[in-house]
């Protein structure tokens, strides 16, 4: 094997450049990538010395591997790109609704004798509601956060899932009903325990029902079920809601993501589903959906049952 053949082509004369211009004692130091004698392409870090010996000049080179460095660096780059996204995401979510706070605060303050008791109201009930969707953004972001940090440690145990739907569809009936939707439940008949954190997983079924409630138009049905499959349990929410169109389905798990509804005004940070698979993920399970757009949606999460040997707790 040549000094050439380790390079590959459109590196080797940058390489070549620099051991010409070395001058005689002294020595350099480079990255580069080179080809092994397997045909592999590894990053190697390169010390090279021109030094004299018996009359004639002799090159020195020692190459360290650096492949798995360079892997880290980029993966801490690529956090560290996250993690900037998801800062100036952040931001930008808190600002609407803190401008408006600001924006109508300072109005009454300054405005107060010249407001009538109506606009009073109204004004008081902008500053209500995007105070609420602050705090919601601010508890998913710390949620999610948490998550990615690995903080957040689940403390499962044999838990009913049928207990959960159950209360999750009892705290969410005045939300249906508010919006004359009908949210119905179906409970397969002594489904199987699952070993789950319940808060968690409440809070993973609150977020699919309740995304079902929200992007459900008036007189509607939202269809909570819960079924036994082989060893699993499956839990289902089904609504003839709006859909998600299918250039978005792929992307609803994502961070912030939103599908663009211009005309509807739907409030929301676009974090619910990401804390959802993560909860779901964590034990074990999955998640997947169905929809069609003006049609309805239905989301199916899938979860592991309890061994058999698992006693519950007292
Ligand atoms: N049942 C559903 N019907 C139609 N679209 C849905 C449904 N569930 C989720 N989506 C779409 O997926 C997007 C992401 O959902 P996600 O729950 O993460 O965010 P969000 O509900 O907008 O905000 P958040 O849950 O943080 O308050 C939603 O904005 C919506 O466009
Ligand atoms: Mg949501």
């Amino acid at each position: 094997m040549q000094f050439k053949d380790l390079f590959p082509q459109d590196v080797y004369e940058t390489v070549r450049e620099r051991f010409e211009l070395l001058a005689r004692d002294t020595t350099t130091s480079f990255e580069s990538s080179i080809i092994t004698r397997y045909g592999l392409s590894i990053d190697v870090s390169i010390s090279a010395g021109i030094f004299s010996s018996a009359g004639r000049d002799q090159y020195i080179g020692i190459f360290r591997d650096i492949t798995e460095q360079k892997k880290s660096e980029e993966l801490i780059r690529e956090n560290i790109r996250l993690k900037n996204d998801f800062i100036s995401n952040v931001s930008h979510e808190l600002r609407t609704p803190l401008f408006s706070i600001l924006g109508f605060s300072s109005t009454l303050l300054n405005d107060w004798d010249n407001i009538d008791e109506d606009t009073l109201r109204e004004f008081l009930g902008i500053i209500h509601s995007e105070s609420k969707r602050l705090s919601s953004l601010i508890e998913n972001v710390l949620t999610i956060s948490r998550i990615d940090s690995g903080k957040v440690a689940y403390k499962k145990e044999l838990t009913s899932p049928g207990a959960i739907v159950a209360e999750v569809c009892r705290n969410l009936s005045i939300r249906a009903k508010e919006k004359k939707l009908e949210l119905q439940l179906d409970l397969c008949p002594s489904p199987p325990d699952i070993d789950a954190d319940p808060d968690a997983m409440k809070q993973a079924v609150i977020n699919i029902v309740g995304n079902a409630l929200k992007f459900t138009p008036s007189g509607g049905n939202v269809h909570v079920g819960l079924s036994k499959k082989n060893n699993h349990v499956q839990i289902t929410v089904r609504d003839t809601g709006l859909g998600i169109p299918e250039k978005d389905i792929d992307h609803i798990f994502e961070k912030f993501y939103r599908v663009e509804r211009p005309e509807h005004e739907i409030e929301g940070t676009g974090l619910g589903l990401p804390i959802v698979r993560e909860i779901i993920e964590e034990h074990d399970g999955c998640i997947s959906v169905e929809s069609r757009e003006n049609e309805g949606t239905t989301f199916t999460i899938t979860l592991p049952a309890a061994s058999a040997t698992k006693e519950r707790e007292p």
